[in-house]
């Protein structure tokens, strides 16, 4: 996810594109760039780091006269975040410059093509390929040039282009990415989203897959794909600027959630190939990966709860051995680190401390680590040996929600690649796990769709005192999360309790009234639980059940049931998860908690 700026118009564009950036920051931060061009020059100015790194550079803009420009605040795919990875992208003789909000899914290939031809490439970047793409089908028609390369990519994108010899139009085209535009008092504006442009309009265009915009100072075109002129209306935005940066949600946290379907859908179809799981960046041959003898997964917070999923998952599937510890403990224990050994370091900061430390502990004892890492470029991601990257975007709430299903997703993925691998599981199992995979996305969806119910029944819980969640096996690993999640931002104390462990010493302190919220998903062990949630419910526990569709017996133990669709066991933390993280946030919102920013925590947790 990143976020793109243009504009066209009377003002020098500059400081209307630093402006925009910075209300865009929340898609990205890792670098920022800008390209203005005056009629006679197209100037540039990139640099890594936040935009005001951008904005000290070029003096807020006013080192750049133009009025035309285009500018884009990065969150790195592909290649680490620098100056040089940092958008705008020229081609060679720097006559068209591109800002780029997607991925290119295909521009290896490209580049290989381009390269053939005798196109040189500075950054590592997939945009770099669309700028020598344009340049390689230009002949004077800005149009028919970028049609020719909408046929050519693959993938997704949102486009602000300009062309040096077309000195006063401004071109912007986007495929699954977003694109908003809109006419202002003095000219025309572009952007990836609407905080950015609410200044200087509230009437905006919504561009639509494969549709093309020309803009000139005092007009706005549209064309589809066959070049054909298009008519398209405007939509009025009332929001404010606060909550158009949440994408009308009231908190980011809520955006996030609402963004899982996506963000997971990123992370697992770059690694799909058909019948097959690719996971290039393991760097590991199927003789690698038969030689792991054994996985440790270290991790902090809900990054090690999706670990104690994985052990489940990795375990079942691939049947290899799989420790889980907490990094705060593992870097103290002088741990044995076998032959064979493969240790797994997941994190979405990339820069937690004890995480970083189990790291370079572990490569001190000879360990191969892969990291499990969502920001691109951080000290995990650097000094792990491989990096398998979540594509959940930015996230900005304390309390993670979409990096944590990502981390699902990846351990789900890797497990799937160590199964085939070692044998453990059948051609049509694989697939029949793959398809349950891909739909994953729309069944989170659906449970987002549902908050209302939610919503209902955390307002009953406002006033809690103590919350338990309990469950077995996998579901166990869901509890833990759920917990998490409730207690970090409603400050309701809450525990998670493996449901067998309970009579050895939890359930004395279950009241009249007292709320347990039981995750029952894996089929083989329903009665199992159904006995812990009468053992509670006789006990004065209301009885909360998370469970799968068609599970009928629940009702005779549980006071309030949400049901989750079908999937494979293997993946039902994916979906449990859901409801659990609408309720934590619920009942913060009820209580009048600050969501987004819970107290006494932070984001990144770069201190012991
Ligand atoms: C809880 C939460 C934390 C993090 C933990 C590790 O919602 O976000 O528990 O999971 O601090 O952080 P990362 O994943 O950045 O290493």
């Amino acid at each position: 996810m990143c976020g793109i700026v243009g504009y066209v118009g009377e003002r020098p564009a500059a400081p209307i594109l630093l402006d925009g950036l910075g209300k865009l920051e929340y898609r990205g931060y890792d670098s920022a760039g800008i390209a203005v061009y005056d009629g006679e020059r197209i100037q540039m100015k990139k640099s890594k780091g936040r935009l005001k790194v951008l904005s000290e550079l070029t003096h807020d803009g006013e080192i750049f006269p133009g009025h035309m420009g285009i500018g884009h605040t990065r969150w790195a795919t592909h290649g680490e975040p620098s100056d040089v990875n940092a958008h705008p992208h020229f081609n060679a003789d720097q006559s068209i410059v591109v800002v780029h909000n997607g991925i290119i899914e295909n521009y290896l290939k490209l580049k290989k093509k381009l390269t053939a031809k005798g196109y040189e490439f500075v950054s590592d970047t997939d945009t770099e390929v669309i700028a020598h793409l344009l340049d390689h089908y230009y002949q004077g028609n800005p149009l028919q040039a970028i049609i020719k390369i909408m046929h050519r990519m693959e993938g997704s994108y949102a486009l602000g282009i300009m062309f040096k010899d077309h000195p006063k139009e401004l071109y912007a085209v986007r495929k699954d990415s977003p694109l908003i535009v809109g006419h202002t008092k003095d000219g025309c504006i572009i952007a990836s989203d609407v905080p950015a442009v609410l200044k200087y309009t509230r009437d905006v265009y919504f561009i639509e897959n494969e549709e093309i915009v020309r803009m000139k100072q005092d007009s706005m075109e549209f064309f589809n794909v066959d070049e054909e002129s298009i008519e398209k209306e405007s939509t009025h935005i009332d929001w404010d600027v606060d909550a158009a940066e949440k994408g009308g949600c009231e908190h980011f946290m809520l955006k996030e959630m609402y963004e899982q379907p996506k963000a997971i859908t990123d992370t697992f179809s770059p690694r799909l190939k058909g019948k097959e799981i690719v996971i290039e960046e393991l760097g590991m041959s199927d003789e690698d990966i038969l030689s792991v003898k054994k996985m440790m997964i270290v991790a902090c917070g809900s990054a090690y709860h999706a670990g104690v999923t994985g052990k489940y998952v990795l375990e079942g599937m691939a049947r290899i051995p799989v420790e889980v510890d907490l990094a705060s403990e593992y870097r103290y224990r002088d741990p044995l680190i076998e032959e064979g050994t493969l240790m797994i370091i997941i994190s979405q900061s990339g820069e937690t401390a004890d995480s970083l430390a189990a790291l370079r502990d572990s490569r001190s004892r000879g360990a191969k680590v892969l990291g499990i890492v969502n920001v691109v470029g951080s000290s995990i991601a650097r000094e792990a040996d491989n990096v398998m990257y979540t594509w959940a975007g930015p996230e900005i709430a304390v309390a993670t929600t979409k990096a944590y299903s990502c981390q699902l997703i990846a351990l789900y993925l890797l497990a799937m690649k160590f199964a085939k691998v070692r044998g453990t599981v059948t051609d049509q199992e694989l697939e029949g796990y793959i398809e349950d995979l891909k739909r994953i996305p729309e069944q989170v969806e659906m449970l987002l769709n549902n908050k209302n119910r939610i919503q209902k029944f955390a307002t009953r819980y406002l006033a809690a005192r103590d919350v338990f969640f309990i469950g077995r096996g996998i579901d166990y690993a869901i509890s833990l999360e759920g917990s998490l999640k409730l207690k970090e931002i409603s400050y309701i104390h809450s525990e998670a309790y493996a449901a067998g462990e309970l009579k050895h010493g939890t359930i004395s302190l279950i009241e009249e009234g007292t709320l347990v919220a039981a995750v029952l998903t894996q089929e083989k062990l329903y009665q199992k639980m159904i006995s812990n949630m009468v053992e509670v419910r006789t006990r004065g526990a209301f009885v909360l059940a998370v469970t799968n569709e068609g599970n009928g017996e629940v009702k005779r133990a549980a006071d309030y049931v949400i049901y989750i669709p079908e999937t494979n066991p293997y993946f039902t933390n994916s979906l449990a998860i859901i409801p659990l993280q609408l309720f934590g946030y619920y009942i913060s919102v009820g209580k009048g908690c600050d969501v987004d920013k819970p107290r006494n925590l932070a984001k990144s947790v770069t201190v012991e």
